[in-house]
């Protein structure tokens, strides 16, 4: 169970990585739009996300961060939330707003910073 644990969060990981991925290469060098890849990773990091969220396959005695867990979530309902209605607006009007765009990468780290650091 410990080895599949381990798994999903490997799968956790990867979907953080294509979503920050994209974002970055749209941020530095390409145009500043949402892309498909960024759904994708997105989704893949919150249903694993969502899996570690329940306490198993840990090591006897070790316990979860439920605040830490439930601000993710919220974070991550955030990134969702932006990149749903900025995907709308770009496929409305042809862009979507500066602050959207930037607030997904800031969310997305604030996320992995969130993860390595709150303890
Ligand atoms: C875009 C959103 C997210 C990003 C960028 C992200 C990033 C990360 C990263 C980098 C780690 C590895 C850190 C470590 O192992 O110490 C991690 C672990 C983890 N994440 Fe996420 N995550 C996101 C969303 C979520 C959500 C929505 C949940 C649950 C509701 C979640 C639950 C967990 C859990 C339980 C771990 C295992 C390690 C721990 O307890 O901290 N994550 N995440």
């Amino acid at each position: 169970m410990e080895t599949l644990r381990h798994i999903v969060l490997f799968v956790h990981l990867i979907g953080f990585a294509v979503l920050f991925g994209a974002w970055a290469v749209q941020a530095f060098g390409g145009k500043r739009e949402f892309t498909r890849l960024m759904s994708i990773g997105m989704t893949l990091a919150a249903v694993a996300g969502l899996a570690l969220a329940a306490p198993w396959g840990l090591p006897e005695g070790a316990e979860l961060n439920y605040a830490k867990i439930g601000t993710k979530l919220v974070v991550l309902l955030a990134i969702g939330a932006l990149l749903g209605i900025g995907t709308s607006k770009q496929r409305k009007s042809g862009a979507v707003p500066a602050a959207m765009f930037w607030l997904v990468g800031i969310l997305t780290a604030l996320n992995a910073g969130i993860a390595a650091i709150w303890r």
